[in-house]
């Protein structure tokens, strides 16, 4: 019928698909100019911007439709440095260089080759550069090198080293099982490091269209592409891994020092749906000694699944059990998801309505999407007002004594067909409006920001906690993050390794797994082996699944529930250790877990080293990740390590055959250094009333510096001065041991008065000696 019609001669969607599919070179440079702390290129079919941040970063910025825009970041806290940039023109190429960094313009056509100060290669483009298309895509191609190895890109399955691999990122919730090729997950980090034989670059894709990273197309070249935006990169010079990440930090912000209790043991479940249950729980971990901080009350506690509700039947005095758990040194922690219920007689969709909070169409119609309540509005975060108006909320649960809300299905997750929000949905985007499209990816990083602000705000110098699925770069500023519905499978703890080791240098040091896995029934050897991991694994939370098996750490008795208490217990007895590292990670921005090859990065035994971890630079950890496993190798990097558990010295550069049963974690410390720890005490006496240092001999003539890191560790006073800072060296000599305070800083009083120094190792004939005083005494 429609060949009657003008239809008739419609060009075409296939005429209209070839043109689409054409990439349009940025083409030869027509002119260019200095602004400031950049370079604007005015070429053929785009514009390109070239911007220096400090030595070692700096930013491209391609704009097929204009002049490229510089204020558009959603996530980036930093402003370019005064900088002094030399230029020098040599034939058709332009040198911008920093004392770090050189960037080699060649003009026709525009190609980009950045080297450091020294001319190693970082990126450089060939054939290809920076290009665009028609339906909005932009993209790039870099050259690979054979010895390029490819890490970060956030929360993804797969092994460590990604190369060989295509990722995109778009927030997407999963819960078919997570296998290698299960991608995107929940997060989307635009970033990645390569590692090319022993020295480290990085670049942000700070685009928060769909990505794509192609390092499975070719051997000798990589992309990375949008749908839509501006190409819009920065490049971190590194030269070290641990440099390139610290870099990356500087850029989209640090993770704020969390409470301590956050760092403690978690216990969840899809659900405990009473306050009896919650009750009788708290009462058994305190009853095993079994240590807790925290219990999570997933979606049953709410009235018909309506955030900021509770369910009155179930929970007839949440703020009575709240008081009683804290007595007990117990804190809850509630599920928030976005989608709020569409049902007129409840306030806060009324107030969404009533107050013009929620996403809409560009006519003016609310979205609607089914999630646990049925039909659901969604505040858009995207605006300052209805981020403080979401924030403002939470006084329902800080006035009862809440100190942190976990954020779920704020990919956003809707049950549909696309599993989330119309594309089509226009954001008010503090003013600049735009589609859902555009702001998908950055959807659960606005709800983490509404909600961290608002807690900070409303919890009076108390530090809040938040765990979140959904986020972008950056959200290491507010949350921690949780890899989403694994499964009860060994190799979903094998897989977990690489994940949080990725996720560590992608910025966001704060994260972990489900332990002991959602989905799928556990089991007493699996989940013993998951907490042994999870001890050492920044974010320490047990959770399953509605229908699966009970997995407290009791349920599978005798001793199964032993050696789950002797771990849950270490986490403790290792928390000053681990706090000192989670210090580090809000000012450095370096993970607390870390793969091998951020602290050995020349030895390439570590590239792809999924199943070894270290917790900062002188702990490594081996686990056992299979079942009826009682050996494995273990490869111990440079130094000699020592087995806790045996006290045997193993030599470095070199694999062993390791021993571990059931009830055996493989811990090894590098001899030379040393580790603090305290006292398991009991639920409600988690300060720490005993500190010691241990020592462990080692190689002569070798100083090892770190630091000791203590405060509250519930409040925000460590920023005026209420904290304790050692620096602390230790030197191994033919005469013994030497510890040195090197600086103290802070006022912090902790009720230990004194740090017991225990010395491992040491011969007959050798003597321990303390140079430099502390206020606290170290005997
Ligand atoms: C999602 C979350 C899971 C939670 C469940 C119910 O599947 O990932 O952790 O238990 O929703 O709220």
């Amino acid at each position: 019928m429609l060949q009657d019609t003008s239809f008739a001669i419609h060009p075409g969607k296939e005429k209209q698909n070839q043109k689409a599919l054409i990439y349009q070179d940025v083409g030869k440079v027509k002119q260019y100019k200095k602004t400031g702390n950049g370079f604007l290129f005015i070429c053929e079919n785009a514009q390109v911007a070239i911007l220096f941040y400090t030595n070692s970063i700096v930013r491209i910025v391609m704009n097929p439709k204009g002049e490229p825009q510089l204020d558009k970041s959603k996530v980036v806290v930093a402003n370019p440095e005064q900088l002094l940039i030399k230029e020098q023109i040599i034939n058709d190429t332009i040198m911008l260089k920093t004392n770090r960094i050189k960037l080699h313009v060649q003009k026709a056509p525009f190609r980009l080759k950045v080297t450091d100060r020294r001319g190693r290669n970082l990126l450089v483009e060939g054939a290809r550069g920076m290009a665009y298309r028609e339906n909005g895509e932009v993209a790039v191609w870099k050259e690979m090198d054979k010895d390029d190895h490819f890490y970060g890109f956030g929360e993804k399955t797969g092994h460590l080293n990604k190369r060989g691999e295509r990722y995109e990122m778009w927030n997407t919730d999963v819960y078919a099982p997570h296998n290698p090729e299960t991608d995107p997950l929940y997060e989307s980090i635009p970033y990645f490091m390569t590692l090319r034989q022993g020295k480290a670059h990085g670049v942000f894709f700070d685009n928060t269209f769909r990505t794509v990273f192609d390092l499975k197309k070719s051997d000798s070249y990589y992309t990375f592409s949008a749908e839509g935006g501006q190409l819009d990169y920065y490049i971190l010079a590194g030269p070290e891994p641990k440099a390139v990440i610290e870099q990356y930090t500087y850029l989209t912000g640090k993770m704020p020092l969390p409470p301590k209790w956050a760092i403690g043991y978690h216990q969840s479940r899809y659900s405990y749906e009473t306050e009896k249950e919650v009750r009788q729980l708290a009462t058994t971990f305190i009853e095993k000694d079994i240590p807790l901080d925290v219990i999570h009350l997933d979606i049953h506690y709410m009235d018909g699944y309506r955030v900021f509700t509770f369910d009155h039947d179930k929970f007839p005095n949440p703020e009575q059990l709240i008081k009683e758990l804290h007595d007990m040194g117990i804190r809850v922690v509630p599920i928030v998801d976005p989608g709020v219920k569409k049902d007129a007689e409840y306030k806060t969709y009324q107030e969404g309505v009533l107050k013009d909070l929620f996403c809409k169409y560009i006519e003016g119609e609310i979205f609607y999407g089914d999630v646990w309540p049925g039909t659901s509005a969604f505040p858009d975060f995207t605006d300052q007002k209805v981020r403080k108006w979401w924030g403002a909320q939470h006084t329902f649960y800080t006035d009862i004594g809440i100190e942190g809300i976990w954020n779920d299905m704020n990919e956003p997750a809707v049950f549909n067909e696309t599993k989330t929000m119309d594309v089509t949905v226009m954001h008010r985007n503090d003013g600049e409006q735009t589609t859902h499209r555009e702001l998908h990816n950055v959807y659960g990083f606005l709800m983490g920001k509404a909600t961290y602000e608002g807690l900070k705000e409303q919890l009076n110098g108390k530090r809040p906690f938040l765990l979140t699925r959904a986020g972008f770069a950056g959200v290491q500023r507010y949350a921690a993050v949780w890899t989403g519905d694994n499964r009860s499978f060994w190799e979903h703890l094998q897989m977990s390794l690489p994940m949080v080791m990725n996720l560590g240098l992608s910025g966001i040091p704060f994260t972990g797994p489900d332990v002991g896995g959602f989905a799928h029934d556990t089991n007493g050897e699996l989940i013993v082996r998951w907490t042994q991991v999870g001890a050492f694994t920044p974010y320490f939370r047990n959770h399953s699944a509605i229908g699966t098996v009970y997995q407290e750490p009791w349920q599978f008795g005798g001793k199964h529930e032993e050696i789950m208490r002797k771990y849950i217990q270490m986490r403790y007895i290792w928390m000053p250790q681990i706090y000192s590292l989670f210090h580090e990670a809000s000012t450095k921005g370096l993970p607390v877990m870390r793969p091998l090859l951020l602290e050995f990065p020349n030895d390439k035994k570590t590239y792809n080293l999924n199943d070894q971890f270290m917790i900062g630079d002188n702990v490594m950890i081996a686990p056992i990740l299979a079942p009826s496993v009682t050996d494995r190798a273990v490869y111990m990097p440079k130094g000699e390590w020592v087995e806790i558990e045996t006290g045997k010295t193993y030599a470095g550069e070199q694999t062993h055959l390791i021993h571990a049963e059931l009830d055996v974690l493989p811990i090894f410390v590098k001899r030379g250094t040393a580790i603090m720890q305290t006292e398991w005490m009991s639920n409600v006496k988690k300060s720490p009333e005993n500190m010691s240092m241990h020592v462990f001999a080692g190689a002569l003539n070798e100083s090892y510096r770190f630091i000791f890191y203590d405060d509250d560790g519930e409040t925000f006073a460590y920023e005026n001065g209420a904290y304790l800072k050692l620096e602390l060296e230790v030197t191994c000599s033919e005469h013994g041991v030497e510890v040195t305070v090197v600086n103290e800083q802070g006022e912090y009083d902790p009720l230990y008065k004194e740090i017991k120094l225990n010395v491992i190792g040491l011969a007959r004939n050798q003597k321990v000696k303390i140079n430099g005083a502390s206020r606290i005494n170290i005997v």
